[in-house]
């Protein structure tokens, strides 16, 4: 079921999200060479918390930590571990969220540790302008597959691809509601999009081919073929007057 928000709920949902924001973007900010991922991991849900949130990944699904970490050829779900050391040349992905008030927050973006690569570079920028494509493309009267076609061919166009088996989704007094929100798909397909409707927008692209496995811990997914990949995400209200991002600051 989709459900549409009130003024009032988004209000609200504004709030958890803008805590969210500020913790990715403290989260962010340490990333350099020597820092662990669990460091990384406590700073963010210290801020989470210092502003009256709470961590909405922590005991998902049994999820253990705040933050989900990838590094480099890790997609998505890294488990922030003390024995982590980020290197200089690596980039970071980090997605959290934070609930206030009965209502969620989600987002995600990837950072580089130290000097990085110019095909990394190329990689993140490209991952970071498609989510705003998609976003672009999230109008009410629109459909679902419009946003998820203006991602995939916004990646595709720079050679890369885009992960099918993880999508985004409606967010909420749920972290995970309907619709599905694929970085993929065929304009003027799927779910109507409506003023209320809150979903994240999360592409996570690939330099190299689609295919992603996960990891023996049950968590962890990596690129089948070892190749980078990065995540942007970002939580969006669609409202009359267009999508509105609300996970800033
Ligand atoms: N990061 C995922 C998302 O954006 C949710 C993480 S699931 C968790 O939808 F269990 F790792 F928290
Ligand atoms: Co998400």
């Amino acid at each position: 079921m989709i459900v549409l928000k009130t003024g009032r709920e988004l209000k609200i949902m504004k709030e958890a999200c803008r805590i969210s924001a500020g913790a990715l973007q403290t989260a962010g900010k340490a990333v350099e060479p020597g820092v662990t991922t669990a460091e990384l991991d406590r700073l963010a849900e210290e801020y989470i918390r210092s502003q009256g949130g709470e961590p909405n990944f922590k005991n998902y699904e049994g999820y253990p930590a705040t933050a989900c970490i990838s590094i480099n050829n890790e997609v998505i779900h890294g488990i922030p571990s003390a024995k982590r050391k980020l290197r200089a040349g690596d980039i970071v992905s980090i997605d959290l969220g934070a609930k206030f008030d009965g209502y969620h927050g989600d987002n995600a973006a990837t950072f580089a540790c130290g000097d990085i690569s110019e095909e990394a570079k190329r990689l993140m920028d490209t991952t970071r302008e498609s989510l705003y494509e998609g976003i672009k493309a999230a109008c009410a009267g629109g459909r679902v597959g419009d946003i998820g076609h203006a991602v995939q061919a916004y990646v595709e166009a720079r050679g890369y691809t885009v992960v099918r088996q993880f999508v985004g989704h409606g967010v909420g007094t749920h972290l995970h509601e309907a619709p599905e929100v694929p970085n993929f798909g065929t304009p003027g397909r799927g779910v109507r999009l409506m003023p209320g409707m809150t979903i994240a927008i999360e592409p996570m692209v690939n330099a190299g081919a689609a295919g992603v496995e996960v990891q023996p811990d049950g968590w962890t997914v990596l690129t089948k073929d070892g190749s980078l990949s990065a995540h942007f995400e970002h939580t969006v209200a669609i409202t009359a007057d267009g999508p509105k991002i609300m996970t800033l600051i």
